[in-house]
């Protein structure tokens, strides 16, 4: 199946090359500070008052995200495992308006996120922007190797912990902070991702045949989670129930603060899996710099609203036929070849159709997340749930 990929988006971007040469919306850090002008002091450094907390600041989304908050005079916390690369970032963005502070934390290590946390309210009494970033995706070997799996997430499957329990714990922990900013608004964003279509939720209630009380997709020795792209879809659509959960609550109690998720879209980064797939996903899909776009919409637009989910394309609200493999789970037995997972396969499809569309849509669009994750009884569960896990570590 890795070889038919790999022809489909060599094909795909072949056509990418063609069709669209250059692409006409980059940006440099200083055009979009723009947009956070004017929101919170009218001048040169318009965020130096802003304290913003960043999870995966040393590449992509989140160094580019980092680098253009503190062009802008904010004072970015970020939170990183690997030392030298949080100091490679520091060097990098020294000469910035800015301050970079860095925290160490392994995402995968609930308890490491727990202390960094409480680094973090030791110095800061109050926060402006919560940005859950950091995240990996089965498909890019060098990532999940290099982790101690066992020992590390204590049973919890890797990504579901580095994508989504990790970001619901620092979420739980860093709240109070939010709530005293001097923000209007002051926001979480939530890096999901437009994967979440693919999961239909099933792995993410409690009531599943396989795993009462716990979310089948939160072991971490469910074989069949491991298949790489629905784990992914899992840990966004949680990361997405998630935002929905804590969207409700904040507006139950008139809080100020706003929680939204978003998607970059197909951008260049490190989390594609490495060698052919990552050259080509850096050459043809969006730069870091345009993928941030749909997050600074996020954290600064007005009309963003808490739940809503952004992104920088809107392709797959109008795709054809969507609708028939939202609802379907559909397996096909090969026997002895083992099962296909249809839904699975026809998502990364659409998802390298996307990788060409996504450049004649470019932009910011607060749009339908799936069915599923409209699900109050799922995004219930799911929350009760993980609040029970965070609470050992709170
Ligand atoms: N790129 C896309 O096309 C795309 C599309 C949709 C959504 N997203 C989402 O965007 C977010 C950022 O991804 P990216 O594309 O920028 O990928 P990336 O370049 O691989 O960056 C991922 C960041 O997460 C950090 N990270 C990973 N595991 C961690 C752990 N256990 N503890 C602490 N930090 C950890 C990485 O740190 P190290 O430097 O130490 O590895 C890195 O800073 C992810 O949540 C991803 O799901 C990306």
């Amino acid at each position: 199946m890795s070889t038919f990929w790999s022809i489909a988006v060599v094909l795909f971007a072949l056509i990418a090359q063609f069709a669209f040469m250059n692409h006409p919306y980059e940006h440099d850090h200083h055009s979009i500070g723009s947009l956070a002008r004017g929101f919170v002091d009218p001048n040169q450094t318009p965020l130096k008052n802003v304290v913003a907390v960043v999870t995966g600041p040393t590449s992509g989304i989140g160094l580019e995200t980092s680098k253009t908050l503190l062009t802008q005079g904010a004072t970015v916390l970020g939170i990183g495992r690997n030392p030298k690369s949080l100091a490679r970032v520091a060097d990098e963005v020294a000469d910035l308006p800015g301050k970079f502070v860095t925290f160490k934390a392994d995402l995968s290590d609930l308890s490491a996120v727990s202390s960094a946390a409480d680094e973090i309210l030791a110095e800061y009494t109050s926060i402006d922007f919560l940005v859950n970033n950091a995240g990996i995706h089965y498909g890019n070997p060098m990532q999940t190797n290099k982790i101690d799996i066992e020992s590390k997430t204590k049973g919890y499957d890797l990504c579901f912990v580095t994508n989504y329990l990790s970001h619901f714990l620092l979420t739980e922990k860093l709240l109070p902070a939010l709530e005293k900013s001097n923000l209007a608004d002051p926001r979480i964003v939530q890096v999901s991702s437009t994967y979440h279509w693919l999961s239909d939720g099933f792995m993410l209630g409690t009531s599943h045949p396989d795993s009462p009380g716990m979310p089948l997709a939160a072991k971490g020795d469910f074989y069949d989670y491991r298949h790489r792209a629905t784990a992914y879809g899992n840990s966004k659509l949680a990361q997405h129930l998630h935002t929905k959960s804590v969207a409700k609550r904040l507006n139950e109690t008139s809080s100020k603060v706003k929680i939204v998720s978003i998607c970059p879209a197909w951008v260049g980064t490190d989390i594609a899996p490495e060698g052919p797939m990552r050259s080509i996903v850096k050459t043809f899909a969006f730069t870091p710099s345009q993928g941030i776009y749909s997050l600074l919409m996020a954290l600064f637009r007005p009309e963003v609203e808490s739940g809503d989910f952004v992104g920088n394309t809107n392709v797959v609200t109008h795709l054809p036929g969507k609708e028939y493999m939202i609802t379907s789970n559909m397996k096909v037995n090969l026997g002895g070849l083992g099962i296909v997972h249809l839904r699975e396969h026809c998502t990364d499809f659409l998802a390298m159709v996307l990788m060409v569309a996504q450049r004649f849509n470019f932009g910011w669009f607060i749009q339908s997340s799936s069915p599923e994750s409209y699900d109050e009884k799922l995004q219930e569960e799911l929350y009760i749930w993980s609040k029970g896990v965070s609470k050992e570590f709170e």
